[in-house]
């Protein structure tokens, strides 16, 4: 132990995923005096952040992890060891949906977290802070409490809430420069302590007065309101596009007209084939168990309509491919730009890309997805439709013969792809479905395709 006594602080986070491994090399990155350590139960994850092929696609990530790596940011599998030496552990490990029993499809799955929690309290020889950092429903860290502090042994565990805020694609960017850190502390000495414990860690480049303090369960239901509020304001103008396609209005028109309000802002009015991601669905339908748990109906489903919304729009999106292309699809090669649930990142979590592909392999449509960083997930998401999909990087091979193309994710790639070439390859009539609205539609149509925006007219040329 000698080597680490040069250390102030020891931190360690359990569970190397896509909030664990970059929040902590952004600690690491910028708190040399701290050794922080990342473990995970699954190897090759950890042998992926120990090499320059990391585990995850994040913009920026790679430079931060060499800056700390070996130096004061460790990625191992010895949990235990890590759990004892370390005095705040944060904990981001997994928190699905349920797929079976009370609750399921709606309520978190808290198993990974009860594992971690009972590991703790078994290895431990010291008090520790525990952070909560995976998005957990309201009243969780109570749970967790009890755990960890049922034990005989004498030691004393503080259960902060510390939620997430990034975004993937601008995860390092978000950890630079948050517009809040949140977190929760139990209302008693010891608590207010640990609170002040964890201030300190941010305060080491986060301005004070971005560092907000609240109870517990301020913290863990505010990480939920505000993903449901951002979900909200997508399927809100998801909504509106619907009517734009009935009438002669503009979505984008639209979005830009009360995004000028400064009441309402204009962040987060894009409309688009839908949200996805591994925290919108999850985070509301959390929120609607709890509401429907506490006999809050009316609430519960006032959350509920904003999947639903979502849900409609992916069904609409193939639905309209369906009706332009003569009311079958069957055979037909399609064109999948993108598979990722946002640009710049790999992750495929509840992206809409997985129900399109779904929807249209109903209408037993030739599906050929293209991403520059998802296909090794698109895989795994699809593989029991092995034999009914096929892959392909290369936009322009994926598009050869194709009757059409959806954009699901607005990578810049797609937007700046030479157009003329891929239409002389298509299947004609050809036709572009622009589910994130990044295409030049006027310049489509006079190349020749016919093009369906997200809300706003269709332009065809029949
Ligand atoms: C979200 C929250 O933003 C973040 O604060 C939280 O910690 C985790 O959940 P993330 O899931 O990474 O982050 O992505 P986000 O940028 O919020 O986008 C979610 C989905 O909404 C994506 O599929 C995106 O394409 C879609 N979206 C976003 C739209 O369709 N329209 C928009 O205007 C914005
Ligand atoms: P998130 O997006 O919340 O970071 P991920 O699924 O990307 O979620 O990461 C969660 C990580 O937690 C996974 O790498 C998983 O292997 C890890 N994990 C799950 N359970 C445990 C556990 N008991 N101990 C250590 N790591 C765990």
């Amino acid at each position: 132990m000698a080597q680490s006594s040069q250390f102030s602080r020891k931190i360690l986070c359990i569970g190397a995923g896509y909030v664990g491994g970059p929040t902590m090399a952004a600690i690491a990155a910028k708190c040399p005096q701290y050794k922080v350590t990342v473990v995970d139960i699954n190897p090759e994850r950890i042998a992926a952040w120990n090499s320059d092929e990391l585990p995850i696609f994040e913009p920026g990530l790679l430079d931060v992890v060499k800056i700390a790596r070996g130096r004061n940011l460790f990625f191992s599998t010895e949990i235990d060891t890590a759990i004892e030496e370390a005095e705040v552990i944060f904990v981001s490990v997994n928190t699905p949906t349920k797929t079976f029993g009370a609750g399921a499809g709606k309520a978190a799955d808290l198993q990974y977290w009860e594992k971690t929690a009972r590991n703790i309290v078994r290895v431990s020889t010291t008090d520790k802070i525990i952070v909560e950092k995976s998005t957990l429903p309201v009243r969780t860290a109570r749970a967790m409490e009890r755990i960890l502090n049922a034990n005989d042994k004498g030691i004393h565990f503080e259960v902060l809430s510390n939620p997430e805020f990034l975004a993937e694609g601008t995860a390092m960017e978000d950890l630079d420069h948050p517009d809040r850190v949140l977190i929760g502390a139990p209302e008693t000495e010891s608590g207010k302590k640990a609170q002040d414990v964890l201030v300190e860690i941010y305060a080491n480049w986060i301005p004070r007065e971005r560092i907000l303090t609240s109870n517990v369960w301020s913290s863990e239901l505010s990480k939920l309101t505000a993903n449901a509020f951002l979900a909200q304001r997508i399927s809100s103008i998801n909504s509106i596009s619907a009517l734009c396609e009935k009438t002669e209005a503009n979505v984008n028109e639209v979005a830009r007209a009360i995004g000028m309000d400064g009441r309402i802002g204009n962040r987060f009015l894009k409309a688009s084939v839908g949200f996805g991601g591994s925290c919108f669905k999850k985070d509301i339908l959390n929120l609607v168990y709890i509401c429907e748990k506490y006999g809050l109906t009316e609430v519960a489903q006032y959350w509920e309509n904003v999947v639903a919304i979502n849900d409609y729009q992916k069904q609409r999106f193939v639905e309209t491919m369906l009706r332009v292309m003569f009311n079958t699809i069957a055979g037909k090669k399609i064109a999948l730009f993108g598979f990722a649930f946002k640009a710049d990142t790999g992750d495929t979590r509840e992206s809409p890309s997985i129900d399109v592909t779904r929807h249209l392999l109903e209408e037993r449509a030739q599906v050929v997805i293209s991403d520059p960083e998802a296909i090794p997930n698109a895989k795994k998401d699809l593989a029991d439709c092995e034999t009914e999909v096929t892959y392909m990087e290369d936009p322009y091979t994926a598009a050869e013969g194709a009757h059409a193309i959806a954009v699901m994710t607005e990578w810049d790639l797609y937007k700046n792809l030479d157009y003329d070439r891929i239409f002389d390859k298509m299947e004609k009539p050809a036709f572009i479905f622009d589910g994130r609205n990044i295409l030049d539609h006027q310049k489509l149509y006079e190349i020749g395709f016919n093009v369906f925006p997200l809300g706003t007219m269709a332009l065809k040329h029949f």
